[in-house]
């Protein structure tokens, strides 16, 4: 039987001791995976002068899938774009999927939280078309209906498939009226396909409030670019933190698999990262890739670990290194 290839990229900070852990996981749940180390990242381009090459990307993309660490990105105007962007745009992996899920003996603003996030994730004013002209800066606001029907598409497919009751398009078409207008009115002409599924609209301010007061209401939500890297990093606050949020960018060719955190400076190299998103990240691969019974296996074994509160890092209550958590996991998986 053929191999299946993954790509991993360790990244800067943390990333090293997240990502050892979930490849340590997933070489030990009897799959065929084949995993290929590629360079990337802030420490990458300080040797190289690049964060990440261009052959790099393109052999990513025959792989089948890729697993990612965080990356550190240099603030400013001379500086490279980041390598998550440069990858999400060149692979065209237009979909970021962010399961927002509280989880047992993790504390949680609300206990019960189960919803998800669809983001495009190619267009908006993440195209990165910006100028300055004297005193002024612009940046355009790039938003296509074409665009906007494929994420809707995934939005309503992902919905059926995970058996959920309603799709939220999050827009402020009330101030942005060309581009969020465009947008929401192609949702609402890809809802009519969807005849099951029941399709609501709201306001990304209000949507930003409720999701802290009554995020019951939410089951799916389809939103554009910046919108939804806001709304899901506020979401990480209502599931134990940065630390638990994995995510997923999906493309129709290939997919691309990080936790939601960076690279933690803070507390890179005292070997005290939570490796639970990557390792979730993992999960949503393996369910990408069909293999479902191991993605459950190993989701069961995380949330067992979790549950029992004994051995968990710092950030979540707990004293344990990263190692000692991978551990645990893994007896989970091989009592
Ligand atoms: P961050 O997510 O790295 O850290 C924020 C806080 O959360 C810190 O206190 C950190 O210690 C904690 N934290 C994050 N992940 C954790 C984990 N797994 N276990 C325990 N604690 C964790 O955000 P920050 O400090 O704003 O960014 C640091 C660098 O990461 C920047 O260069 C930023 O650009 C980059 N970054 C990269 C991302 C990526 O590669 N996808 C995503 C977000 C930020």
């Amino acid at each position: 039987m053929p191999k299946t290839r993954i790509a991993l990229i360790r990244g800067d900070g943390i990333g090293p001791e997240v990502i050892d852990s979930t490849e340590e996981i997933l070489s030990n749940l009897n799959l065929n995976l084949e995993f290929t180390h590629f360079e990337a990242g802030y420490k990458h381009m300080k040797k190289t002068g690049s964060q990440i090459e261009d052959e790099t990307i393109e052999e990513i993309g025959r792989m089948d899938a890729c697993l990612k660490g965080p990356t550190q990105t240099a603030f400013g105007t001379k500086t490279q774009r980041g390598v998550a962007p440069t990858i999400r745009e060149k692979l065209d992996l237009y979909a970021n999927l962010r399961p927002i899920k509280s989880r047992k003996g993790v504390k949680c603003l609300f206990p019960d939280t189960d919803l998800f996030i669809v983001r495009e994730n190619t267009e908006g004013l993440y195209k990165g078309l910006e100028f300055k002209s004297g005193e002024t800066a612009f940046g355009v606001r790039v938003i296509t209906k074409s665009g906007s029907e494929r994420i809707a598409r995934f939005a309503f497919n992902l919905a059926r498939k995970e058996k959920r009751r309603k799709v939220t398009a999050v827009h402020k078409a009330n101030v942005l009226k060309e581009t969020c207008g465009l947008f929401l009115n192609t949702c609402r002409r890809v809802a009519e396909e969807y005849p099951e599924i029941k399709f609501q609209d709201a306001i990304v301010d209000a949507t930003a409030l409720k999701l802290i007061t009554k995020p019951e209401e939410f089951d799916v939500i389809l939103t554009t670019n910046l919108f939804g890297d806001i709304l899901s990093d506020e979401c990480a606050g209502l599931i134990g933190g940065l630390g638990m949020t994995p995510s997923a960018n999906i493309g129709d060719r290939t997919a691309l698999f990080e936790p939601v955190h960076g690279s933690a400076p803070d507390i890179a190299g005292k070997k005290i990262a939570n490796p639970s998103a990557t390792i979730l990240s993992s999960v949503l691969m393996l369910e990408y890739l069909g293999e479902i019974k191991s993605a459950k296996k190993l989701e069961t074994a995380l949330n067992q670990v979790l549950a029992e509160g004994r051995t968990v890092t710092p950030d979540i209550g707990g004293n344990a290194k990263t190692h000692e958590f991978t551990k645990a996991v893994l007896e989970k998986l091989h009592p």
